[in-house]
Formats: C-alpha cells, structure tokens, sequence
C-alpha cells in the first residue's frame, strides 16, 4: 500500500474540459479527456486524502472514494472549485478552461441563411480561475498547482505562466491534436516557485500524478489538531 501521506487532507482537483456554449446544440470547447486530472484523484485516494473532483464534460468513470462534482462551462468550474477551495490544503487545476466563451448565448439553433456571409463570434473573457485561487489562498499554506498545456516554447512560456498565475507549482506539458489529450500517457516538467524543475519521463498519467503529490507533500502547511 502507498504511504498514507495525504491522510488528514483535503485536495481539489479540475479535471476535463469545460464547453462554452453557442446555442442549445453547439459549444467551444476542446479535447481534455480528463484523464490527467482522474489520475490524480485515483492517486490522492489512494495516498488518503479526502478529495474533491470538479469533473467538466468527462466520460471517465467516478474514481471511487472521491466526492465528483459534474460542471459544463468555465464559470460553473470557477463556482464549484472556489467552493471547495475554501477549507482545501491543495488545490490542482488540471482542468482545461476555456479562456474565451461566446458574448451571446441564442436560445434557438442559429441557423444559415442562403446567401448570407457568417457572422463572426463575439468572444469575452473567462475568468481565470488558477489566478484568483492563487491570490486567494482560502486556507493558509495551502498548496495551488497549474497545468500549463503548450504546443511550443515549452517551458519558456511555462516559467512565464508559473509567475503570472502566482501558483506554487505548474506542470508544464506539450499538447497537439493526438498528444497528451485523451492518451494514456504525459511526460512534463513540475516547476516550482522556489525555482525547483523536476523531470518526468513520457509513462502513465499515474506516475506524473505521484510526483506531482510527491512535490505537493512537502509543501503543505502542518497539519492542524
Ligand atoms: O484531460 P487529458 O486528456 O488527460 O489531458 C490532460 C491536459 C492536457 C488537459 C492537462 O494535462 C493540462 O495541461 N491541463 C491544463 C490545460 C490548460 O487549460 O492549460 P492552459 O495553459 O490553457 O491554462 C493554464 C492553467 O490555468 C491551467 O491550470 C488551467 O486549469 C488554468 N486556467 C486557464 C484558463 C482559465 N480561464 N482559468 C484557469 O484556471
């Protein structure tokens, strides 16, 4: 059995990915499976924390021992991790967020006009959940770790991330249209605030998960009475 090092312990994690909705038939969205994310809560059960799964539009199975909570767009994650944020001792974004989400929302299908150029899609921002848990910190000590999804200049853009976000720990990992989304596999670099980078080979969706708790453990606040 693995070390019970999360016992005592309340992590969140995001998993999936949120869809933004143009009309009741479409949506932006994009390919997270949300295997990353599942990985890890699979993995914080098993080191025995109590955890919070905000699963956006997954079709994975309910990892068992985990409180699931199902959302679709990017402000319902924002709402659900927020909320569970509040008494959490670590709070991991693996969840791909929309940055954008359409301006309008038409309650009936848009539909094509003969002969009529297509009207383009007023976007407006998301709010970006990472940064606000990050510079909210519900719980004091508690431990805030991003994902960066990159599909080049990797960890350049990835450092960058790391201080813009204000988290303690990124993943930084390479995406493209048949990499690390939906795949069994991942290979990323964790780095930290206090400028730590540590290597993880391409394997299991699992073994990045345990290092990224391997990294996370020592980090947490001590555990109260
Ligand atoms: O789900 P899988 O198929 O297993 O694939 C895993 C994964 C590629 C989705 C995962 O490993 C990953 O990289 N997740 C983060 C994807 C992402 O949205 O990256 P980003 O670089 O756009 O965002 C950076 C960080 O900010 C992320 O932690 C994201 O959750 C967060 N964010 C982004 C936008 C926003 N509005 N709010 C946020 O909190």
């Amino acid at each position: 059995a693995p070390e019970a090092d999360l016992a005592g312990r309340h992590v969140v994690v995001s998993a999936g990915g949120t869809r933004e909705p143009l009309d009741p038939v479409r949506f932006l969205g994009n390919r997270s499976s949300g295997k990353q994310g599942y990985a890890l809560a699979r993995t914080a059960v098993a080191r025995g924390a109590r955890v919070t799964l905000v699963a956006a539009n997954t079709a994975l199975a309910d990892p068992a021992g985990a409180d699931v909570v199902r959302v679709g767009t990017a402000l319902q994650l924002r709402e659900a991790v927020l909320k569970a944020a509040a008494d959490a001792d670590a709070v991991v974004m693996a969840a791909a967020v929309a940055d954008f989400r359409p301006a309008a929302y038409a309650d009936g299908k848009i539909k094509k006009k003969d002969g009529e150029e297509p009207a383009p899609v007023a976007l407006v921002r998301n709010p970006d959940i990472l940064a606000e848990v990050s510079a909210e910190r519900s719980r004091e000590g508690q431990v805030v770790v991003g994902f960066a999804a990159e599909t080049d200049d990797v960890l350049a853009n990835g450092r960058a991330k790391l201080h813009r976000k204000g988290c303690d720990l990124l993943v930084v990992n390479e995406v493209g249209e048949a990499k690390t989304f939906g795949s069994e596999e991942n290979e990323a670099v964790v780095l930290a605030s206090d400028g730590s980078e540590v290597q993880v080979p391409h394997g299991p969706k699992e073994a990045l998960a345990e290092v990224i708790w391997d990294q996370v453990v020592p980090r947490l606040a001590p555990r109260r009475a």
